[in-house]
């Protein structure tokens, strides 16, 4: 056996390397910690305080509030005073750690560390005996989507997404049939209907508790445009029933995802359009690696979308099966003028638009 020579460097920069995963795995927890219990909010904008003073603020127990400033301090989130015995946020941290920096909040996604990691022993049990978890397994997955997506679609949705859409706004404006499939908790679909009361929406989904939400966010909104039916994508059913179909993120954790893009070939009409949202990533892994979030982007894959696709026997496709594999399933299915496209609030996600043939088809609202 030939003697392995160790690059020492090599070896140093990787313990470095190492070292900072675990701790940001850790503090990643720590953030989720500081976004439910409101202290990141509660701290943003606030003078230098002692730690008691912020578990007053916050209304929490001064102990646990103590112990998680000494993880923020560490982590360098916050910056301590030790003369004083104060902390604070500084205005640079909390622009991506607080409700209201909108989209931009970063503690929204670090819930996912801690929900992912309740399912770890599972994954393991697949990894050796093949299957997946199933979605009745995340309990807190529908919450915690609905709150991520709607905090990237709230602002977004009307200025920078429907302009991409055929006809743009004027069409809704002026009337037409959309369904959402994968709709979930019905985020875009709710605040589509509240804006367009002239066109009719129908969100699909197999989350019973999700469409709840959905129909009860419906009635608080007044919509009655907007309907939210229990229906598996693979067997959507629908016969030239809908001018617009969108999918949020809700292509690449299907069982059957090539059934369910048959499915919305069939229930558009000629002409009518499939905005389809899936993550950016290309169906390549080595051009995947530059992405900033490409190890987050396979662990939540192989965490969640691939496996619950894979507990119905389905194909795993994974979160990041890339543009050039959707372009292809969407031509499969008889799509034409594919076309990857994007918006500036949403850098995590690729926009791919695909028309049915036939029918007068209106043009794309882009003003740019
Ligand atoms: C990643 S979530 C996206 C939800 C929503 N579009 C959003 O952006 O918040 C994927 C959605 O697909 C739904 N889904 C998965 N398999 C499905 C199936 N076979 N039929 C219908 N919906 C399904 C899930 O219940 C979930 O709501």
């Amino acid at each position: 056996m030939s003697e392995v020579r160790l690059d020492k460097e090599r070896s140093a920069a990787f313990m470095a390397n190492m070292t900072g995963i675990m701790n940001g795995g850790a503090l990643a927890l720590m953030c989720s910690i500081g976004h439910k219990t409101g202290l990141f909010d509660t701290m943003a904008g606030m003078a230098p305080a002692t730690s008691s003073e912020i578990a007053d603020a916050a209304g929490l127990d001064e102990r646990y509030v103590r112990e998680w400033l000494a993880a923020m301090t560490a982590g360098e989130i916050v910056d301590h005073d030790p003369p004083a015995g104060t902390y604070v946020l500084p205005a640079e941290h909390s622009g991506l750690l607080t409700r209201a920096a909108g989209p931009l909040n970063l503690t929204t996604y670090c819930q996912y560390v801690s929900l992912l990691g309740q399912v770890e022993d599972e994954v393991v049990d697949a990894f050796r005996n093949g299957g997946g978890v199933p979605y009745e397994r995340y309990p807190q997955f529908q919450t915690l989507m609905a709150e991520s997506s709607g905090q990237r679609l709230s602002q977004a949705l009307i200025p920078q997404v429907v302009p991409l859409l055929p006809g743009g706004a004027e069409r809704l404006d002026t009337g037409i049939d959309v369904a959402d499939i994968g709709c979930g908790s019905g985020r875009a679909l709710n605040l589509l209907a509240s804006t367009y009361p002239r066109s009719r929406f129908t969100g699909f989904d197999i989350a019973r508790g999700a469409l709840d939400q959905a129909r009860a966010d419906a009635e608080a909104a007044g919509n009655t445009n907007v309907e939210f039916v229990e229906r598996d994508a693979a067997q959507l059913g629908e016969d030239a029933r809908f001018d617009l179909a969108t999918s949020f993120d809700a292509v690449h954790d299907q069982a059957h995802p090539d059934a369910m893009i048959a499915g919305i070939f069939a229930a558009l009409r000629p002409g009518g359009a499939y905005l389809c949202v899936e993550p950016k990533a290309s169906s390549h892994l080595h051009e995947n690696l530059d992405l900033p979030m490409a190890p987050m982007m396979y662990t939540i894959s192989t965490m969640h979308c691939m496996t619950v696709s894979l507990a119905y026997g389905g194909q795993g496709l994974g979160t990041a099966w890339g543009e050039q594999l959707a372009v292809e399933k969407l031509g499969n299915a008889g799509f034409v003028e594919i076309e990857v496209t994007g918006i500036k609030a949403d850098r995590a996600n690729h926009y791919l638009l695909a028309t049915k043939p036939g029918g007068d088809r209106p043009h794309h609202g882009r003003t740019t």
